[in-house]
């Protein structure tokens, strides 16, 4: 018995061993990313001294030098020993391809700052809601609210306007935005989505809805600077929106773009859309691909880490002032389950080649 258990502890401890070694690195990835120390590395064709590195990035080599261990050893950046017996290192174009700003779409560099941006952020009042069980207030998350803003802004330049709305509605939505509808983008923070819309639409009209007085006046500001004059934002709460009665069946088409699982009240905010669509509208719902239950995500190529996120910012969020904290894993169970009851009956759950970590939830009032 004794004998079993101790077999069985070293793979497991092997396995903890290999998330510290594993994950210990993320935080120096990050900076790499952050300093733009691979872009510079991935500037060389060959090995390079530490001088040269540091000269070129125009960092500190005691700095650099410490974080290329981390780098060697975590088998990110090769080393080799040059003729005259100092260590060069080089970053191979295939890391380069996905750990600096060149890479587009395939850019992993961008996502290292998640986590670290999250620990600095949250993990205290994480950590005290393990007792409290209470939320996290937004205010806490400046630098990673800021950080989600960028990564959504450059998906929505990439790929709104060219590739999801021509695909809403088997190509229908296209040719009624073109002629004039009138559109709602609730939880619009800074209104990227929608300048994008409104500029490439200019018969429809365009209002941004956002409980965060702060991004809606950045979202005003941006937008008056582009001349836009088919948009507006409202400062308002997406829980108050079921007993509005200004935006009662106001809007031809609403969209949510990853703006629902972190509500506090998410049924009421869908109950909300209902309302303020008119008769025949169409409700857009972008949210993260999972299944609701646990069990089901075991295969999520990126289960942990999304759980990891949820953990630490999407579900405390989501439980301030009592609120459901639903988490970024509700999954398309739960998500046609709430659509559902919000009055939405027909609902396709649809995949989106160009954002496989998102689905697109579609349906009519
Ligand atoms: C993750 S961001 C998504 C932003 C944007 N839709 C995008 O695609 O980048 C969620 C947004 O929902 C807003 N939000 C959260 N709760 C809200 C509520 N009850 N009513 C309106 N907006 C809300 C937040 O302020 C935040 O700007």
């Amino acid at each position: 018995m004794t004998e079993k258990s101790t077999e069985n502890q070293k793979p497991f401890s092997d396995k903890i061993t290999g998330i510290l070694n594993y994950s210990a690195p993320n935080l120096a990835l990050a900076i790499g990313y952050r300093t733009g120390l691979f872009d510079v590395m991935d500037t060389f064709d060959t090995p390079q001294t530490l001088k040269a590195i540091a000269e070129r990035a125009d960092l500190n080599p005691r700095y650099i030098k410490e974080w290329l261990g981390v780098m060697v050893s975590g088998e990110i950046v090769e080393i080799s020993i040059g003729e005259d017996g100092d260590n060069r290192f080089y970053l191979p174009k295939p890391h380069g391809d996905f750990l600096t700003r060149r890479a587009g779409n395939s850019n992993l560099g961008v996502y290292t700052q998640e986590i670290p941006l999250l620990t600095s952020c949250a993990m205290e009042a994480v950590i005290e809601g393990f007792t409290s069980g209470i939320g996290v207030t937004y205010d806490r998350y400046p630098e990673f609210q800021a950080f989600m803003s960028q990564l959504a802004d450059a998906k929505h330049r990439q790929v709104l306007v060219d590739k999801f709305l021509p695909a809403v509605d088997d190509g229908r939505l296209i040719g009624r935005l073109q002629s004039g509808i009138r559109v709602c983008d609730l939880g619009c923070a800074e209104g990227v989505a929608l300048m994008l819309m409104a500029k490439a639409f200019p018969n429809s009209k365009f209002v941004g809805i956002d409980i965060s007085r702060e991004v809606i006046e950045t979202a005003q500001s941006k937008a008056s600077r582009q001349q836009l004059a088919n948009l507006e934002f409202v400062t308002l709460d997406a829980a108050t929106l079921k007993d509005n009665r200004e935006f009662k069946d106001a809007f031809d088409y609403v969209t949510a773009f990853d703006a629902v699982h972190d509500q506090t009240r998410p049924l009421d905010v869908l109950l909300g859309i209902r309302h303020i669509l008119a008769p025949g509208g169409m409700f857009s719902m972008v949210d993260i691909a999972a299944r609701s239950d646990l069990a089901d995500n075991l295969e999520h190529p990126m289960g942990p880490f999304l759980y990891t996120v949820s953990l630490m910012h999407c579900m405390p969020v989501g439980l301030v002032d009592g609120g459901t904290g639903l988490g970024m894993m509700w999954g398309r169970e739960k998500a046609v389950e709430m659509l559902k009851k919000a009055g939405f009956q027909q609902v396709q759950v649809l995949e989106m080649p160009e954002d496989p970590f998102n689905l697109h939830y579609f349906s009519f009032k």
